[in-house]
């Protein structure tokens, strides 16, 4: 048997999420890779603060959680690197970053058939006055339900679509070639997920990407949708990120909703790289 590392592993908050002390990303051995992706398998996140990392670290370190999974705009990735993806209000390396991507509750290419396992971000530049990551712990909303609730949702499936999200979202709105539109029909998840480590349940609920219920009404899908969102994103089961420069951020996309914040960005610049790892078809 290889060593077993023992992780420093404390508690974001709230019984949700890990942070591991004491690791040096760029220099780890692979022992201490798969002791941080076993970590991130039962947290929901993960982080490691003070990181000094170079793209060929972050993809070396993103390829231990899976296969790095392209991103559906390739022109705001990082110049010979088309699995990092530049979240940011400034121009870097000639590119203009994608700003505000990610304001609104959602999970990570929750339209595609087979959306990403986890996403991750790495803090180049943090902001003045906000910026923050918010999670929502899915499965701890799941296990707040009640018994009778939990086997009304059982069955739901949600209907997720690329071309809804892009032509209705608040930031970044456009309508979508033929090529990206034929890249992405819509499809169809169930709305509460099993994951596959352990079985633990999650209320897989989102916005953005979500028109409808299979099989319910618009007006009565939209309003149990906002019922479950409100419900799944109260402070009890959330996890506020303050970004420092050099954090990894990994979160699960099959058991948590993040949402990106505002900041003062006529004054400060916010730089971050997102890297993602292939997913499987949600259950
Ligand atoms: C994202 O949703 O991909 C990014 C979130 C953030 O910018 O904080």
């Amino acid at each position: 048997m290889g060593n077993v590392i023992e992780l420093d592993i404390h508690t974001l908050g709230k019984g949700f999420g890990a942070e591991a002390r004491g690791v040096d990303l760029a220099n780890a051995d692979e022992a201490t890779l798969d002791a941080l992706v076993n970590a991130f398998e039962h947290h929901g996140a993960l982080l490691l603060r003070g990181q000094d990392l170079q793209p060929a670290d972050l993809m070396r370190y993103l390829s231990k959680f899976g296969t790095p999974e392209e991103h559906t705009l390739k022109e705001y990735t990082l110049p010979d690197y088309p699995n990092i993806y530049i979240l940011s209000n400034r121009e870097v390396n000639g590119r203009k970053g994608s700003h505000y991507d990610g304001v609104g509750w959602h999970t990570d290419y929750s339209y595609k058939e087979e959306p990403v396992k986890c996403t991750m971000l790495y803090a180049v530049e943090v902001p003045t006055g906000g910026g923050d990551t918010l999670l929502a712990d899915l499965c701890a909303a799941y296990d707040a339900l009640p018994k009778e609730k939990q086997q009304q949702l059982d069955t739901l499936q949600l209907h997720h679509s690329y071309k809804y999200f892009m032509e209705n979202r608040e930031f970044g709105r456009m309508k979508l070639t033929p090529e990206l539109e034929a890249e992405n029909p819509d499809v169809f998840h169930p709305l509460i997920r099993t994951h596959p480590a352990d079985g633990r349940k999650a209320l897989w609920v989102s916005t953005g990407t979500v028109r409808g219920i299979v099989g319910m009404e618009k007006a009565e899908a939209d309003a149990l949708i906002d019922e479950l969102i409100e419900f799944a994103t109260q402070e009890q089961f959330v996890y506020r990120h303050k970004w420092e420069v050099g954090d990894v951020l990994v979160w699960d996309n099959r058991c948590t909703l993040h949402t990106g914040t505002k900041y003062d960005d006529a004054n400060s610049y916010r730089v971050a790289y997102r890297l993602w790892a292939k997913g499987d078809k949600p259950f």
